[in-house]
C-alpha cells in the first residue's frame, strides 16, 4: 500500500465537502419553511432550494465521473489532506468582496464593513448563523447606517459606523495594551468556525472590544467568555447580549490580572486582541504565563494571534504576522493561519493574518 495524492483526489474531496454543504443547506431551507415565513421569504427560499438542487445535481455528476475513473485505478489511496476547507473558501471569498468593495466605496463613514445579505454559492453559511451576524450589526450602536449593495454579483449589506468615542475611552486605562479596533463581523465568524473545527469547545476573547469574536463563538456553539478592560465597551457588550439574546459572558476586567482558573476551562481557545508590536505581546505573554500556572490546561489549549503583513508596523520580520519570536520563546506550534479583513486593513491591499497555535 502506498500513498498517492493526485489532483483528482483533492478535487473529489472538495466535491464531497461541497455536496455535504449543499445537503445541509437544503435541510435548513426546509426548516426555514416550517418557521412561518412571509410570502416574500417563501419565494426566496424556493429560489434558493432550486438553485441548491441544481448545484447538487452538477456536483453528483462530477463525483460519479471522478469515482468511475478512480475505480479503474488499482492503487490504494489514503484520505488526502484536505487543503480547501470551508473556512478557506469563505475567507478567500470574503477578501475578494472586501477588495472590490474598498475600491468602489464612496461614503465617508469612519468605519464600514460588509456581510452577505443571503446565502449563495460563495457564502454557504447556515441561515440561522447569517441572521445572527446581521443581528449583531443591527443591534450594535456603533453602526448608524446600513444599505444593500451588489458586490461582484453577491448581494451584501454594508454597515457604516463610528468608533471614535469608544476608541478614546479604551486608551484611558493604565494597563491598556491596545486601543479598540474591531475585526470584521464576518471575519470573527470564520475564525470561530475554524476554532470549532479544530476541536475546541470553549473560547476566551482577551481584549474583546464590542465582543464580536465571543458573540460568534457563541453562535457556532463554543462556550464563550469575553474579557475587556473598558467599562464603556463592556456596557455595550451587555446591551448586545440582551438585545440579541446571545449571552457571551462579558467580563469587565484587566486581562493581565484576571484569574482564568475561575472559568474552569477544559479545552479553550484564547483570542489575543492586539498586534504583537503594539501591546499584544504583553497581553499574550501574561495569558501564556497564566495558562502555564493552571494544572494540565496547556495540553488542550489553543492561542490565536492577530498578526500583520504590513512592514511599516513592525521592526521584526513578518513571519507568522510578527509573532515568530514569542511563538518560539514559549514553545508554541502553528497549527493553522487564516487571513481576513479587519477594520484597520480596510484601505490596504493586505489582510490581517490570524495565527492559530498550540503548545508543543
Ligand atoms: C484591537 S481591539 C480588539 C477587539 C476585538 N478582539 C476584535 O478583534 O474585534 C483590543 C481591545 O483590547 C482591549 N484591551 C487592551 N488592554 C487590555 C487589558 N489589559 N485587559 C483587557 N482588555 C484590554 C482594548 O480596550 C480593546 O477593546
Amino acid at each position: 500500500m502506498y500513498f498517492l495524492m493526485s489532483s483528482n483526489e483533492l478535487i473529489l474531496e472538495n466535491l464531497l465537502e461541497r455536496r455535504d454543504l449543499n445537503l445541509t443547506m437544503l435541510k435548513h431551507l426546509d426548516f426555514e419553511l416550517m418557521m412561518d415565513p412571509t410570502e416574500k421569504e417563501i419565494l426566496d427560499i424556493k429560489i434558493l432550494q432550486t438553485d441548491t438542487v441544481n448545484q447538487l445535481k452538477k456536483i453528483e455528476q462530477e463525483i460519479a465521473f471522478l469515482t468511475s475513473k478512480k475505480s479503474q485505478n488499482k492503487r490504494v489511496y489514503q484520505t488526502p489532506f484536505i487543503e480547501n476547507t470551508m473556512q478557506d473558501e469563505l475567507g478567500k471569498n470574503l477578501i475578494h468582496v472586501k477588495q472590490i468593495f474598498a475600491k468602489s466605496y464612496e461614503g465617508n463613514s469612519h468605519i464600514q464593513e460588509v456581510i452577505p445579505t443571503e446565502i449563495s454559492k460563495k457564502f454557504q453559511i447556515d441561515l440561522k448563523d447569517l441572521k445572527h451576524l446581521h443581528d449583531f450589526a443591527l443591534k450594535n450602536p456603533i453602526y448608524h447606517n446600513h444599505y444593500e449593495q451588489e458586490i461582484d454579483g453577491i448581494l451584501c449589506t454594508v454597515y457604516e459606523g463610528d468608533i471614535n468615542d469608544y476608541w478614546l475611552n479604551s486608551i484611558k486605562h493604565g494597563s491598556s495594551c491596545q486601543p479598540f479596533y474591531p475585526t470584521w463581523i464576518m471575519s470573527a465568524f470564520i475564525m470561530t468556525l475554524l476554532a470549532k473545527k479544530l476541536g475546541y469547545s470553549e473560547l476566551v476573547d482577551i481584549g474583546s472590544g464590542d465582543g464580536r469574536i465571543a458573540y460568534c463563538g457563541n453562535i457556532v456553539g463554543l462556550n464563550s467568555h469575553s474579557i475587556e478592560i473598558d467599562d464603556v465597551l463592556v456596557e455595550l457588550q451587555n446591551i448586545i447580549c440582551t438585545s440579541t439574546k446571545q449571552n457571551f459572558n462579558p467580563i469587565c476586567y484587566d486581562a493581565l490580572e484576571f484569574d482564568y482558573s475561575s472559568l474552569n476551562l477544559k479545552n479553550p481557545i484564547f483570542f489575543i486582541g492586539g498586534l504583537a508590536q503594539m501591546g499584544g505581546d504583553v497581553l499574550a505573554t501574561s495569558i501564556i504565563d497564566k495558562i502555564n500556572s493552571i494544572e494540565n490546561l496547556k495540553k488542550d489549549t489553543g492561542i490565536v494571534f492577530a498578526g500583520t503583513n504590513t512592514k511599516r508596523q513592525l521592526s521584526e520580520n513578518l513571519e507568522n504576522g510578527g509573532w515568530s519570536s514569542l511563538i518560539e520563546k514559549h514553545d508554541l506550534k502553528v497549527i493553522d493561519t487564516v487571513s481576513l479583513p479587519t477594520i484597520w486593513t480596510f484601505d490596504q491591499d493586505v489582510e490581517t493574518p490570524y495565527i492559530y497555535t498550540e503548545f508543543k
